[in-house]
């Protein structure tokens, strides 16, 4: 029996000594690469080595006002994706996040503790306004203390993400150290990043433009076909080659390597680099590899998608187990937190 099951069977509840792991991922389209090696794959990997929570970031999603009628089917999808990438709701607590509404009372409490200069400040929240000028919306500045409060609510100590979201976290350790020393006890402990590979990852979208990302336009998805995968791949933006011996990469082909070492073995990742320091490469070769590599990853997952996407009965209970000892936990924090700020029962 995995460590963690058998620790939640000997304490009976959620509230064991084990270390507690948490991420989560927005409700807003298919998963694609980036999710999956900046988060997923790792979630499937230390599953059963700690007290894990993996949920469904639903009210994150709301910054961008899905129509009412994707909003279900979005959450749907993503919770079938999880599954059939390998997470397994009898290890980790997976859940959706509007179903723990104690999420959001603490989310109100520690907006009075952040600051909006802080706030306007974070890198993701300029990049929005920057983008969408005309949705700058205050969820989307307190996007941080809703991650903070996802993050602190079951008093989480891993939270393996992306780079991209580092920040974020950062934030909620100072939100963290804030509240532990305004009130005088120490309620949350500081999260950080669960990292496998010396550095989170980055991976690039194949437009050439930063990263892999849902808004972006630029993501090969778990759910995609092989097809579209190797057209996706093939389109790829690249330059007209070296030519002079062991030159430094541009940006666009760094990026294929980096997606090469993400998903061929080592002796491919050395073929085509020895190619590109000699001058011999070949671009169509190089993406036909990557194209093959990547399928052998998603296609399995893909495979299974669609036969639990259909499942409504085994879908509902797993999200109500879920969620029941997702509110186990959260209200044991909840609790704490309300205590040491001074609330009191008549
Ligand atoms: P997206 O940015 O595509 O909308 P999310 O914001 O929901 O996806 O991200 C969910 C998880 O996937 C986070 O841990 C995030 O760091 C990770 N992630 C998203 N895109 C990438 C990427 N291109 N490279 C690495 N990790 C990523
Ligand atoms: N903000 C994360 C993203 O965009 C998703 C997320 C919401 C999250 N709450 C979280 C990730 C808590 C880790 C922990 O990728």
């Amino acid at each position: 029996m995995p460590a963690a099951k058998q620790l939640r069977r000997l304490f009976n509840d959620t509230t064991y000594t084990m270390e507690t792991v948490l991420s989560g991922i927005r409700s807003t389209g298919h998963l694609h690469l980036g999710n999956y090696f900046g988060a997923l794959k790792n979630f499937v990997k230390i599953q059963d080595k700690y007290n894990c929570y993996f949920f469904i970031a639903d009210l994150h999603s709301l910054t961008t006002h899905p129509h009412p009628d994707d909003f279900h089917a979005s959450v749907k999808t993503i919770l079938a994706e999880y599954l059939a990438a390998g997470l397994d709701p009898e290890k980790a607590t997976l859940y959706i996040q509007s179903d723990v509404p104690e999420v959001s009372e603490l989310y109100v409490l520690l907006n009075m503790i952040a600051y909006v200069g802080e706030l306007e400040r974070t890198v993701t929240f300029k990049e929005k306004v920057r983008q969408n000028p005309d949705n700058v919306n205050a969820g989307l500045l307190t996007y941080p203390v809703l991650m903070a409060s996802d993050i602190l609510i079951h008093r989480a100590n891993w939270v393996p993400v992306g780079k991209d979201q580092e920040q974020h976290l950062e934030m909620a350790r100072v939100y963290a150290r804030r509240f532990n020393s305004m009130y005088g006890v120490e309620v949350f402990p500081e999260a950080h990043n669960l990292v496998f590979t010396g550095e989170a990852i980055k991976v690039p979208g194949l437009d050439g433009t930063g990263k892999m990302g849902k808004s972006n336009g630029n993501g090969i998805y778990l759910y995609d076909d092989e097809k579209t995968i190797t057209k996706k791949v093939m389109k790829a933006v690249t330059d007209s080659g070296p030519t002079e011996p062991n030159s430094p990469m541009p940006q666009v082909i760094e990026n294929l390597f980096t997606l090469l070492r993400l998903v061929s073995d080592q002796s491919t990742v050395d073929y085509f680099t020895e190619k590109w320091n000699d001058c011999s490469i070949r671009y169509g070769d190089l993406k036909k590899q990557l194209a093959q590599d990547i399928c052998k990853i998603t296609l399995p997952i893909k495979e299974k998608i669609d036969a639990i996407y259909n499942d409504d009965a085994y879908l509902s209970k797993v999200v109500a187990s879920g969620r029941d000892r997702a509110r186990a936990s959260a209200s044991a924090t909840l609790t704490e937190v309300r205590k040491a700020i001074g609330f009191r029962a008549f």
